[in-house]
């Protein structure tokens, strides 16, 4: 368990005190979670299949829309799947070290089959089964990345994962309707507490009542300047056409990264996959 404080956590994590209600400070499943942080160095021992199937049932029980469950985890369990799978991974060296991987998918199939079986159309082909499968998946992404640190294991979520979506899929059997939203890297961390990474300021994210921006372009400056004190970035993305600057902050990087296109083949590959989006 990391034993770093619930407040500690938080006022690292934002910046700023977040008051904490006394009969929660010492929650151990609260302390996990303030303190978390993805993992990306693993010792080099393996996971043992109980337990990550322990782990998937447990994130499984989490929320799903409408009690649809459409989402799935495929386990990489053989040793040369494992390497197929890191082999589609390309352009992040640390996943070659991952000791376990497991795909999170949002599956709309099922509620399509069992219209077929119950003879009744499915008349809701449209962006929202693309979306409500996705959402499900990502909270059982999330159940499981709660659950697994809780138990000691370190977890970092892959996005690439659908740079290779079509190879992926094939490589993983998925049929139509059935499409990788992220991978999930597990193993025992080899660091024993998680580096925590700043989050924006809680006023930024948090409302109260309606939606608001006041002083939102502030508080982002705010936290750059924070964000770089506590932890600085340690490379600047496309050197080549940006420049180096100094200092190099987290708005720099998030914009510097969105001003390159990335997966704009996605839409295509799901429309592909048999979803209408419209
Ligand atoms: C859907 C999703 C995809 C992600 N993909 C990657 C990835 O491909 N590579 C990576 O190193 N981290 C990835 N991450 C981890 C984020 O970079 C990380 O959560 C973020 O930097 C905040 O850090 P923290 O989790 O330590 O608080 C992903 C996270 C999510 C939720």
């Amino acid at each position: 368990m990391n034993d770093t404080k619930i407040s500690e956590a938080l006022a690292e994590r934002y910046g700023a005190d977040i008051p904490v209600p006394g009969e929660l400070a010492q929650n151990p499943a609260l302390q996990t979670m303030a303190a978390r942080g993805s993992c990306r160095w693993f010792r080099d021992v393996p996971v043992p299949d109980d337990l990550l199937r322990a782990l998937c049932a447990i994130a499984l029980a989490a929320p799903s829309k409408s009690d649809l469950q459409q989402r799935d985890i495929v386990m990489i369990r053989a040793a040369e799947q494992l390497a197929a799978v890191k082999a589609l991974l390309t352009g992040q060296d640390w996943i070659a070290q991952a000791p376990a991987l497991l795909i999170f998918c949002a599956n709309n199939r099922r509620q399509r089959l069992m219209h077929d079986w119950r003879n009744r159309t499915f008349v809701n082909d449209h962006l929202d089964a693309f979306f409500n499968a996705s959402v499900d998946a990502g909270i059982a992404l999330a159940g499981f990345v709660h659950a697994a640190e809780a138990a000691g294991l370190g977890c970092c979520p892959i996005s690439t994962i659908r740079n290779r979506a079509a190879d992926v899929s094939t490589l993983l059997n998925l049929p139509d309707h059935v499409f990788p939203v992220a991978a999930l890297a597990v193993g025992y961390p080899q660091f024993p507490s998680p580096r925590i990474s700043m989050r924006l300021p809680l006023d930024t994210t948090l409302h109260c009542d309606r939606y608001d921006e006041t002083g939102l372009r502030a508080a982002v400056d705010t936290y750059d300047t924070a964000r770089n004190a506590h932890r600085p970035m340690t490379a600047q993305r496309q050197p080549d056409r940006f420049g180096t600057t100094e200092p190099y902050t987290w708005s720099d990087d998030k914009t510097r990264q969105y001003a390159a296109p990335e997966r704009n083949d996605f839409g295509a590959f799901i429309r592909g996959r048999g979803f209408d989006l419209s």
